[in-house]
């Protein structure tokens, strides 16, 4: 296969949103100020597990400047999810609810009460002075003790708090664990993660002009904030309308509503505008985090280093409601077992529901935490053969045609093992005489500093999974008369700060044929634009640009047949995927992906147990980079969050209660702490059915990054770490266990 010959895409042009962005010109849901708006409170819940059996607003109603006071019983359809309507969006009394007990809190992010008043602090005030009066019920913070038979019980219709489970059942055990030489035991614990982005919660709700209830919110996909709105206010469709204006970072953590429904519910009850912004505190304590996991692992592999048997069970802690767990799930158990074909498998997967803070996407969406286990068993079991790590991978991974874990084979366009061999050359190994082979590293002068260095590969998904719906619409306009001047494109994709509203532009350029400053781009707003799926697991690029280019050929076609302007509209479906058997397993389970291995090197002080990232080399096949700054961009920046993920992010909660909810005491990696080099290597294997071959790429550079470290950390330290985050107390008290770093 060879590179379609391109104009603009493949060029690294400058950002549509840079300028802006840079002077502060750039409008953000907190920016946005309507004359004679009013302010809204939210009160959330004070129990990790109670049945709300009262609330008493009069209080709050006697605040001077409050306006209103909304609970349960305000709220026509009492329910919302994304891919599972499990949680209220008002827990009380009186509720209009297909949930059974929407009158109960289950964490302490569930929302009470709605306070709007003249002022903020007026709304403050009043939020403070409603009188709930609980009863409280047995709760349960640990997934695998509410999968207990005697666990308090969240949801009916989940007994033993199972939200979700996953098998794969695959081959023949007896006979793997026959021919297994060696066999590597793991238990991996991977923690949660904080999104972090830039821009807490924030919107403004309103009647717009055509009477429709207006929500301007920052989102991950316009058409889905506005189907969970009019569902829970019993609305129309073309009643409710959702605008995106500039966007402060998502990674997942936008997917699910924060503020959308309750400012909606207020413009609408109340018909004037009404506006809401979260502090930091409020933005860490009541949106959704990356899932806790436990994965116990046995994996066994022949003498010559053939994986023959692998055995895994993954236990993920929920939290109080799905939020995308089902699906997040679902992705881990694809996961679990990495890269790698291997013929006998027997792998259990569980969501779980408990009191606790509840979980859902996350860049990677599930991948990170089976990629930690996966390429924490690959590493072990290299050390116990005495292979080289990528030698071992390179007997191992995925070719065109191999079988997944779940019975089917890839889609064309299998890289996995040359990403592997470029991201070794590019880093700390030699090819000679058919063997990979690395040179112990280089230690400082320093006797407590110790350098490693460590390898992980990884596949991720682009695209919707598991015969999830996937489409996306694009409309494609062309003007002028001789020839065209002006290209509108409408498509509803989020420009969530990755740069994807550049890479459409560039594309439909591309597709038209026209240079990029004749297109001009209408997106993310629902009355403006159709369908276009979110802007999540690694699809956009692929999904919008499949649409885009579909419609720019059919204007195209409508342009040389003499209309004016040439107009046309294109749904983009990709190659239909299937949901795991029941029994099984078995599935086609996507129809595209991207794949990605790094290489590390770690300095490792034993006194302090402070782990440094010295370098990161990310090999990435992306199919084609339609803008390749971008794309580093994204290296580089996925690489950083993977490392805050993988040795300081810290996310403390007891019973249910985050107790760190401030940047000054969760910390997220700063200009000081990156490592000193990232490397990308970009490499263009293209995706056979991707636009002008480019595959997603925007959370791959995560998914390895966390088990390289800790194959570098045991490099350097002799130990194995399977625990995430490596943060300093946590791994000098490992290491004084094994002796080390002791004075
Ligand atoms: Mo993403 S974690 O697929 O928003």
């Amino acid at each position: 296969m060879t590179k379609d010959k391109t104009i603009t895409v493949g060029r690294s042009v400058k950002r549509l949103d840079a300028v802006g962005k840079v002077t502060g010109e750039a409008v953000y849901p907190g920016d946005m100020n309507i004359d004679e708006q009013l302010w809204m409170k939210l009160r959330f819940s004070d129990r990790a597990h109670a049945r709300v059996v009262a609330i008493d607003t009069s209080q709050a109603e006697a605040v001077p400047g409050v306006v209103a006071v909304l609970t349960a019983k305000d709220v026509p359809n009492n329910e919302y999810g994304l891919t599972m309507k499990d949680q209220p969006v008002l827990c009380g009394p009186g509720s209009h609810s297909s949930i059974p007990g929407a009158d109960v809190v289950r964490c302490y992010m569930d929302q009470v009460a709605v306070v709007v008043a003249e002022t903020e602090a007026a709304a403050a005030e009043a939020v403070r002075l409603v009188d709930v009066t609980y009863e409280d019920l047995p709760a349960v913070f640990d997934a695998e003790e509410a999968l207990a038979d005697d666990a308090p019980q969240l949801h009916a219709n989940h007994p033993n708090n199972v939200l979700c489970h996953f098998l794969i059942r695959k081959g023949d055990m007896d006979a793997g664990w026959q021919q297994a030489d060696v066999i590597i035991e793991g238990e991996y614990h991977t923690g949660y993660q904080e999104h972090a982005f830039l821009q807490p919660e924030a919107g403004v709700g309103y009647i717009d002009e055509a009477g429709r209830v207006t929500v301007v919110v920052a989102g991950q996909w316009v058409h889905e904030d506005q189907e969970q709105i009019y569902h829970a206010l019993g609305l129309p469709e073309d009643e409710v309308r959702v605008i995106y204006p500039a966007i402060g970072g998502a990674f997942g953590g936008r997917e699910d509503m924060s503020v959308q429904i309750v400012l909606a519910l207020a413009a609408w009850k109340l018909r004037r505008p009404v506006k809401i912004q979260w502090s930091r505190e409020e933005s860490i304590l009541y949106h959704h985090k990356r899932h806790p996991v436990t994965i116990r692992a046995k994996w066994g592999a022949t003498r010559e280093g053939k994986l023959v048997v692998a055995e895994s069970v993954v236990i993920g802690d929920a939290g109080a409601y799905n939020y995308t767990t089902n699906k997040v799930m679902g992705n881990a158990n694809l996961m679990a077992t990495g890269p790698y074909e291997i013929p006998n498998i027997h792998l259990d997967t569980y969501g779980v529901y408990t009191n606790n803070i509840p979980c859902g996407a996350f860049r990677g969406f599930g991948g990170p935490q089976g990629a930690f286990a996966a390429e924490g068993q690959m590493n072990k079991l290299a050390e116990a053969l005495g292979l080289d790590p990528v030698e071992l991978r390179m007997k191992n991974v995925l070719q065109e045609g191999s079988l997944l874990s779940v019975g089917t084979p890839l889609p064309l366009g299998v890289s996995i093992p040359q990403v592997v061999e470029s991201c070794a050359r590019e880093s700390f190994w030699v090819h000679d005489r058919g063997d990979w082979s690395r040179a112990a590293c280089p230690q400082p002068a320093n006797p407590a500093l110790r350098r490693g260095q460590g390898f992980a590969a990884a596949f991720k998904n682009v695209g919707f999974s598991f015969g999830a719906p996937e489409h996306s619409w694009a409309t494609v306009e062309l003007r002028g008369q001789a020839e065209i001047e002006e290209v509108i494109v409408r498509h509803a994709g989020a420009e969530v700060g990755q740069g994807t509203h550049t890479v459409m532009v560039q594309m439909a350029a591309e597709g038209a044929g026209v240079p990029l400053e004749k297109v001009c781009l209408i997106a993310q707003d629902t009355a403006e634009t159709l369908n276009s799926g979110s802007v999540s697991a690694s699809r956009m690029t692929f999904m919008a640009g499949n649409a885009i280019k579909g419609a720019a050929e059919r204007a195209l076609e409508k342009w040389h047949n003499e209309e004016r302007p040439a107009k046309a509209t294109y749904k983009y479906r990709p190659p239909a995927t299937t949901p795991y058997d029941p029994k099984t397993g078995k599935s086609e389970p996507n129809f595209a992906y991207g794949y990605v291995a790094e290489a590390v090197e770690v300095e490792v002080d034993i006194e302090t147990g402070h782990i440094r990232l010295v370098q990161v080399v990310c090999a990435d096949d992306v199919g084609h980079a339609v803008n390749p700054q971008l794309v580093q961009g994204q290296v580089e920046g996925a690489v950083v969050q993977a490392q805050g993920y993988a040795i300081m992010e810290n996310l403390i909660s007891q019973e249910g209660r985050i107790l760190n909810p401030y940047l000054s005491t969760y910390l997220i990696p700063t200009i000081l702490d990156v490592p000193d080099e990232v490397k990308s290597v970009i490499l263009e294997y293209p995706d056979p059915i991707g636009p002008w071959g480019a595959r997603g790429m925007g959370e791959m550079p995560f998914l390895p990054l966390a088990p390289a470290i800790a194959a570098a950390v045991h490099d350097a330290t002799g130990v194995w770490m399977d625990f995430i985050p490596l943060t300093p107390e946590r791994v000098v008290a490992v290491l004084r266990e094994h002796g080390i770093g002791v004075i």
